[in-house]
């Protein structure tokens, strides 16, 4: 792929897909802004050009699927200059600002998931045709990939400019890709990937995937997806967690878990005990005791941390992607601190996923890791060999600008 050394990017307008999506509170603060900051290398890049961001946050109908204007500040804090919110996508508003801005301007466009047609995961030819691309690529000059942790989906600002514009990587995509793949091969086993969070859908699709493909020896599951796979497993986890769980629009992948825990049975690791929480105290209990009534699991327990973590200590390889439990809440975040703590025990550790990098970060671990990902979903599909759409169409943007070279 090409990266910003390959192009001439004095004066030009530059558009650059970043990933911004954090973790948020109600009342719309940042909670951790390290993917705003991993972008400003790209920013400190292209410093002579026009620079057009395009991000999202969160998804349609969450609680923290708002405007961009909070990144836009955080940004213009570690930039050093104004990073100019911009409340539109490819209106006349967005279109006039482009028009207007002069080198070293930075401005980011709103929310880009606002758009509905953004969700739809198309080729990058069908996604060219859509109306953000025709309507934004005429003033623009170059299109940089910079959101790695987003290029698991085939989205119009993923892919959509990769054909009409010349295209490269920004600076995040080009350490990740560099880190992972170094990782990659290197990769010593035994390999553990430790699946947590709230993602069911995208967690259960690799360990499936990392299972079928030898990619990994083991998967150990914590969090949301960790008790659907213990209903999966016959166990009645309690109405709470059940409803938790229909709530996230997850009950169909209680039947998925089930096809993964017949196929791989031994190669997956669930927990034996929970930590609940009984008005914010933490309370132990076996899975075996849980029942319709118990109230919500809110971590993995001790006796599942001393299992976990004896088990990552002894691999070479250790992929931790999102957070055992509730992990900020300090009584919930046991099991996600002690699993970071083995983690870096091993010779080679990845880890990604805001949720549970913020933790390291809380930790001060950081240090110890091989590579800390930007990426969540994108990160787990990349390392369980699925092809990346967003690094696809990188690939064969490089192609059509070396045979136009000839
Ligand atoms: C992420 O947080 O993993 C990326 O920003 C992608 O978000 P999504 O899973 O909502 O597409």
């Amino acid at each position: 792929f090409l990266t910003i050394d390959d192009f001439d990017t004095h004066g030009k307008t530059i558009l650059v897909r970043v990933d911004l999506n954090s973790p948020m509170d109600p009342q719309g603060n940042i909670l951790d802004d390290m993917r705003i900051r991993s972008h400003i290398a790209t920013l400190k890049d292209l410093e002579d050009a026009k620079v057009v961001l395009l991000a999202h946050q969160s998804r349609p109908g969450k609680k923290d699927f708002t405007t961009m204007k909070p990144h836009a500040n955080l940004m213009s804090k570690y930039l050093g200059k104004q990073v100019l919110y911009v409340d539109d996508i490819f209106g006349t508003y967005a279109k006039t600002r482009i028009a207007s801005m002069e080198n070293g301007d930075v401005i980011l466009l709103e929310n880009v998931r606002f758009y509905s047609e953004e969700s739809l995961e198309r080729s990058p030819s069908e996604q060219a045709k859509t109306y953000p691309v025709k309507k934004l690529a005429p003033f623009v000059d170059i299109f940089l990939n910079d959101a790695f942790a987003v290029s698991h989906r085939s989205q119009l600002s993923v892919v959509g400019f990769t054909e009409v514009l010349p295209t490269g990587a920004g600076r995040v995509m080009e350490k990740e890709l560099t880190s992972l793949n170094r990782g990659i091969k290197g990769g010593e086993r035994p390999t553990i990937f430790v699946l947590g969070g709230a993602k069911v859908d995208d967690s259960l699709r690799v360990a499936e995937n990392v299972l079928a493909n030898g990619g990994a020896d083991r998967v150990l599951l914590t969090g949301v997806v960790a008790n659907v796979a213990l209903a999966a497993s016959g166990i009645d986890i309690g109405k709470v967690n059940l409803d938790f769980i229909k709530s996230q629009g997850y009950e169909d992948q209680i039947e998925k878990a089930k096809g993964i825990l017949a196929k791989f049975k031994d190669k997956v690791g669930l927990p034996r005990d929970v930590a609940l929480n009984d008005n914010k105290k933490r309370v132990e209990l076996p899975v075996s005791e849980l029942n319709s009534d118990s109230l919500p699991i809110n971590d993995i327990g001790l006796e599942t941390i001393v299992n976990f973590t004896s088990e990552i200590e002894s691999a070479k390889t250790v992929v931790l992607n999102g957070p055992a439990g509730v992990s900020e809440v300090a009584d919930f975040a046991l099991g996600t601190h002690e699993i970071i703590k083995a983690a870096t025990k091993s010779e080679f550790s990845i880890i990604g996923g805001g949720h549970i990098s913020a933790e390291v970060e809380h930790l001060g671990l950081a240090h110890r890791f091989s590579h800390i990902s930007t990426g969540g979903g994108a990160l787990i599909d990349y390392l369980s060999g699925v092809k990346l759409p967003g690094v696809e169409a990188l690939k064969a943007a490089a192609k059509r600008y070396e045979e136009a070279k000839k």
